[in-house]
């Protein structure tokens, strides 16, 4: 992994011919299987769990947690409810707990193992939605949408487009956000916010290409005396809870009601696990659960109350593996250590000649360039990363998310990207 290619271009035709194209008539023997289709995807296979992958907001997974998902397919544990696998849903318990306890959110909130950020907002929105419609007198859970009262919703600027998707997946449809003005670095500009009864406000901690984080305590504020119910996506900048040093920025967060966020970034857990905590648990389980329609009475945590879906994967053991081999001091360097490799980057570049756009306040790191320099960062294969478009300016954005990237990695990357793009 430190010395492959991280993400050479190659074309999808060079991939097909290396697979089989027709599906045979009689079973092959695993093994054969295996060693084809690994020989088959070998060169279309990015370096994302390596230490110079900095494209989009990728974690690498940490070995605990790579094994315990590893084991969760062995295993097979269909972590649908306690009945299915008692394990899947006693760990999943345990996790919960301590995704709490080191996000700094209320001890009573629930959490639900979903496939990541995207539909942790849409679980979350689902259960806003309920409450609020129930404000203004509408009982959404059990009757639907059409002829509903008009429901507000405000959304950052800058949300992430996984908000507008979730709210079209909803029912709210994806256009139906007022957008609300941002500061220069990209956060809600809160002055800005005007609430005048019940709604959904979506916040957001950190700003997939700032890092920006809004501001929450203020936003809680508002929202409480309107009656409005406050979600934090925090894909990845939730996780500045878990350091002592960064846990200021989300200060407030814990007054929100909703919160989104992955494990599949910022804790380095494996795809795919992202995390739907609702501060009202009853809430959660009302927009999601199963126990209603099923007249089911149990005294154990149910996971299919807290995600949309019933049968899957038992998310629960890498999450639990990540936290447990990390501890709290562990998670606390983690995020600490990327965002030093981030200022580190911003330093280095911009020594070199390039224009950082951002305050890098967190992990993320946005500098201008053009779409010609990016593509010859990511052939030349040191590094990877992305590119963006910043307030009408083309720019390529590094993301440091991964455990295992050190100071030389730092080093050797932007190198390689002044060397493609000065
Ligand atoms: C702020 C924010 N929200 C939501 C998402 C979507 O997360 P996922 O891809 O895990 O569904 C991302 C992904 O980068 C994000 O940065």
């Amino acid at each position: 992994m430190d010395d492959r290619p991280v993400g050479v271009p190659v074309s999808p035709d060079v991939l097909r011919a290396r697979l089989a194209s027709e599906l045979q008539a009689a079973p092959l023997a695993p093994e054969q299987v295996i060693d084809e289709l690994v020989s088959a995807v070998d060169p279309g296979l990015v370096a994302s769990a390596g230490p110079r992958y900095f494209g989009f907001v990728t974690g690498q997974a940490l070995p605990a947690a790579r094994a315990a998902d590893m084991l969760a397919a062995v295993w097979d544990q269909n972590a649908f409810s306690y009945a299915s696998s008692p394990a899947a849903a006693v760990v999943e318990e345990v996790a919960e707990r301590w995704v709490l306890d080191v996000l700094g959110l209320p001890a009573t909130a629930s959490v639900g193992f979903v496939t990541g950020a995207s539909m942790a907002n849409a679980t979350c929105l689902a259960a806003a939605r309920n409450v609020v419609l129930g404000r203004l007198g509408w009982d959404a859970a059990r009757d639907g949408l059409i002829g509903a009262p008009a429901l507000r919703v405000l959304a950052s600027g800058e949300a992430h487009a996984t908000i507008h998707g979730a709210l079209r997946f909803i029912g709210l449809g994806a256009g139906s956000a007022e957008l609300v003005d941002v500061t220069p670095q990209g956060a809600l500009d809160v002055e800005r916010l005007t609430l005048d009864g019940p709604a959904i406000v979506c916040a957001q901690a950190g700003n997939v290409n700032t890092g920006a984080i809004d501001d929450l305590a203020l936003l809680a504020e508002k929202c409480r005396a309107a009656g409005a119910w406050l979600h934090v996506d925090g894909a990845f900048g939730l996780w500045a809870a878990a350091s002592p040093a960064l846990r200021q920025l989300v200060a407030g967060a814990e007054l929100a009601d909703s919160w989104a966020t992955d494990a599949h970034k910022w804790l380095n857990v494996p795809y795919d696990s992202g995390l739907a905590i609702v501060a009202d648990r009853v809430a959660h389980r009302s927009a999601m659960g199963l126990s209603a329609a099923y007249l089911i009475e149990s005294e154990h945590r149910q996971n299919y109350d807290y995600t949309p879906e019933a049968s899957r994967r038992a998310r629960g053991f890498a999450v639990y593996a990540a936290l447990r081999s990390l501890g709290r001091s562990g998670l606390a360097q983690l995020i600490d250590r990327c965002c030093a490799h981030a200022r580190l980057f911003a330093t280095l570049l911009s020594e070199g000649g390039l224009e950082v756009l951002n305050d890098v306040t967190l992990n993320q790191v946005l500098v201008a360039a053009s779409p010609e320099q990016i593509a010859r960062v990511q052939e030349d294969g040191t590094c990877w990363l992305g590119g963006t478009v910043w307030r009408g300016r083309s720019a390529m954005r590094i993301s440091v998310s991964g455990y295992g990237t050190t100071e030389d990695d730092v080093r050797r990357s932007a190198a390689a990207i002044l060397r493609a793009t000065v």
